[in-house]
């Protein structure tokens, strides 16, 4: 807790020195997908009927497990929601990453209860949750509010990412879920080796442990990224093979 206290006053003074992106390419970034203002109030719909939901869901831990989730048997989906969906605000951004660049493919590391993969759908979006009660629960109550768009794969990720990389084209990869050190390097990794076209990677939880933090610093590094984004929760990568100059830059949002 006190470690990202910490690191948020750092981001508050990064963003003080300086929150604009130089490169003119890159400044739509700033312009259509953060201060865009947007409707999708009929997402609330689901959002409702989660805040509600006594359904119980049995509890698998995954990788880095959760901080907020105590070790018991089962949860209710309103309290499951509550402790690990996406926020509205966070939400948003995905949406109008998917809405800007006409993203048609995404997959997602972390399901949950679908929220994040919600805020996707517009595009085809393929989602993995290795808790297999939640992935069947979750893939109930998408299909039951008719996001047929998206597909709930139960299964580790490391069993199945190098996998569905190789077969398919995503042009997003939301990853949020085993929020460890080496996890989230070696997935890195294996969407820079098996992806072909530009791609976007957005991190959730950028700051949540030190081994997060250096996680981050390692990916910004990589020459394959031209623009990094730093909003303190989510760190967005852009990667492509232009000849473009690189940039790293901390945005408040
Ligand atoms: C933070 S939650 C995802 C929240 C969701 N993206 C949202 O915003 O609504 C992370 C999920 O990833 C799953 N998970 C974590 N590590 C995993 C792994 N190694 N393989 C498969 N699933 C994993 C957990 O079971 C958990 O449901």
């Amino acid at each position: 807790m006190l470690f990202k206290v910490k690191e948020y006053l750092f981001y508050l003074l990064r963003c003080l020195q300086s929150s604009k992106i130089k490169n003119k390419n890159f400044s739509f970034f700033k312009t259509k997908v953060l201060l865009q203002k947007i409707d999708i109030s009929e997402i609330n719909k689901i959002r409702n009927f989660y805040k509600y939901s006594n359904e119980k869901i049995k509890i698998e831990d995954y990788g880095a497990g959760s901080k907020t989730i105590k070790k018991q048997d089962f949860i209710k989906s309103k309290d499951l929601y509550l402790k690990v969906a996406i926020s509205k605000k966070y939400g948003e951004i995905l949406y109008k990453l998917i809405d800007f660049f006409e993203i048609e493919s995404v997959l997602e590391l972390g399901t949950s209860l679908g929220l994040s993969a919600v805020y996707m759908a517009n595009a085809k979006v393929t989602t993995i949750e290795g808790n297999s009660d939640l992935a069947n629960k979750t893939a109930k109550y998408l299909k039951q509010f008719d996001y047929n768009s998206i597909n709930v794969i139960n299964s580790q990720f490391d069993l199945i990412l190098n996998d569905l990389l190789k077969k398919n084209d995503y042009q997003l990869i939301f990853i949020d879920g085993n929020h460890t050190e080496k996890a989230s390097i070696d997935y890195f990794e294996s969407c820079l080796k098996y992806s072909k076209e530009n791609i976007i990677i957005v991190f959730d939880d950028i700051y949540w442990s030190k081994g997060m933090k250096n996680a981050w610093k390692y990916i910004k590094q990589a020459k394959e990224v031209k623009l990094s984004i730093d909003l303190f929760k989510f760190g967005i990568v852009y990667i492509c093979n232009e000849n473009i100059e690189k940039e790293d830059v901390t945005l408040w949002y």
